[in-house]
């Protein structure tokens, strides 16, 4: 066989074991003392002289295209190794198992309560009419929350909605009576953000309309709700309070459950926390909806899912929430 032949022999067996053999094993087996390039070398003794010189040339040309590739495929992998692209010596990494936010677990722990008592989930939008959150819940023109400074406006006449109470509306008009939702979702304030406050926060509604609903029935179901939660020994109280949408309207206060009412920094030596806002649907808010106050009546409520997480776990700060640290997210 002439040298030719075996040059290109060669060379095809070197791109072959290019594809696959690492480059420190490629530069012994082919340019190593006894490699295959000083096998062609020494196939030279038996070339006739007048060629022997052209011949030197081809093999010195060959040797030189060889090391010029390993020297590449060496950089190539150091690059490779440096981008940790694949280095299959190393030990595996375990995966981090995402967990559920501290907001929406207490968010399923409030709906689990609620949906043992029959009432559905139903959600609204978070970009709303100024109609829905204000005017079909009789807040007037007026209204001290209507000014700018507590409001999101998109662009009038819709707004990010301030309270989930618009999704009463929505459901009042969209089922008949009797009516028994909760309503969970985003809500949006423009307060300047410190420990208690968030221009973001999450909210549950829950409203229950039917013929002769009685604030004794708004009693019940509120403190059915703070047993299930905090367990059994958890009274709660209503102070008077209101809203515009509600007549007569309460805040509702639990007994602290971090300290058993005896008072703690939680519940400022008082022995209750506020939770949340509540009353009787009031009867312009159902005759917006085209439903007849005579013959129905109604309780609802609305409270902040941050406020019950972060005395469920203890948080002092709002802010953490949005943060995403993931050591803070971790403990829960
Ligand atoms: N929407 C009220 C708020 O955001 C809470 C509320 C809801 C009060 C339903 C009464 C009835 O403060």
């Amino acid at each position: 066989m002439d040298l030719d032949a075996k040059i290109a022999e060669l060379k095809a067996a070197f791109e072959k074991d290019a594809a696959t053999v690492p480059a420190e094993q490629l530069k012994s087996r082919y340019l190593g003392r006894e490699g295959r390039v000083r096998d062609l070398f020494v196939l030279l003794k038996s070339v006739p002289p007048e060629q022997k010189g052209a011949a030197g040339q081809k093999l010195n040309g060959i040797k030189a295209e060889f090391e010029r590739r390993v020297e590449e495929l060496g950089r190539t992998k150091a690059v490779a190794a440096a981008a940790g692209a694949l280095d299959l010596t190393l030990p595996g990494r375990a995966p981090e198992f995402g967990r559920r936010h501290p907001i929406y677990s207490t968010w399923d722990a409030i709906g689990r309560v609620f949906m043992k008592l029959g009432f559905d989930v139903v959600y609204g939008p978070e970009i709303e009419t100024e109609a829905n959150n204000f005017e079909a819940l009789n807040i007037p023109l007026d209204h001290p929350a209507r000014d700018g400074f507590d409001t999101f406006y998109v662009e009038p006449p819709y707004l990010v909605r301030s309270h989930t109470s618009p999704v009463q509306i929505r459901t009042l008009r969209s089922r008949k009576p009797p009516i028994r939702v909760i309503a969970p979702g985003k809500v949006f304030r423009p307060d300047k953000p410190d420990a208690g406050h968030s221009p973001m926060f999450h909210q549950v509604e829950g409203l229950l309309v039917g013929p002769g609903i009685t604030f004794a029935h708004l009693k019940g179901v509120l403190d059915l709700f703070a047993k299930s939660m905090w367990g059994p020994a958890t009274s709660i109280r209503f102070r008077p309070s209101y809203f515009p949408f509600t007549e007569p309207s309460a805040e509702v206060d639990v007994s602290c459950f971090i300290c058993g009412a005896k008072g703690c920094p939680v519940c400022k030596g008082s022995g209750w926390v506020e939770i949340l806002g509540s009353g009787m649907v009031h009867p312009r808010v159902l005759e917006n909806c085209g439903i007849d106050p005579e013959a129905n009546t109604g309780f609802a409520f609305g409270m902040g899912v941050e406020r019950i997480a972060m005395l469920k776990y203890g948080i002092p700060d709002i802010r953490r929430f949005t943060e995403n640290h993931f050591a803070f997210l971790k403990q829960f």
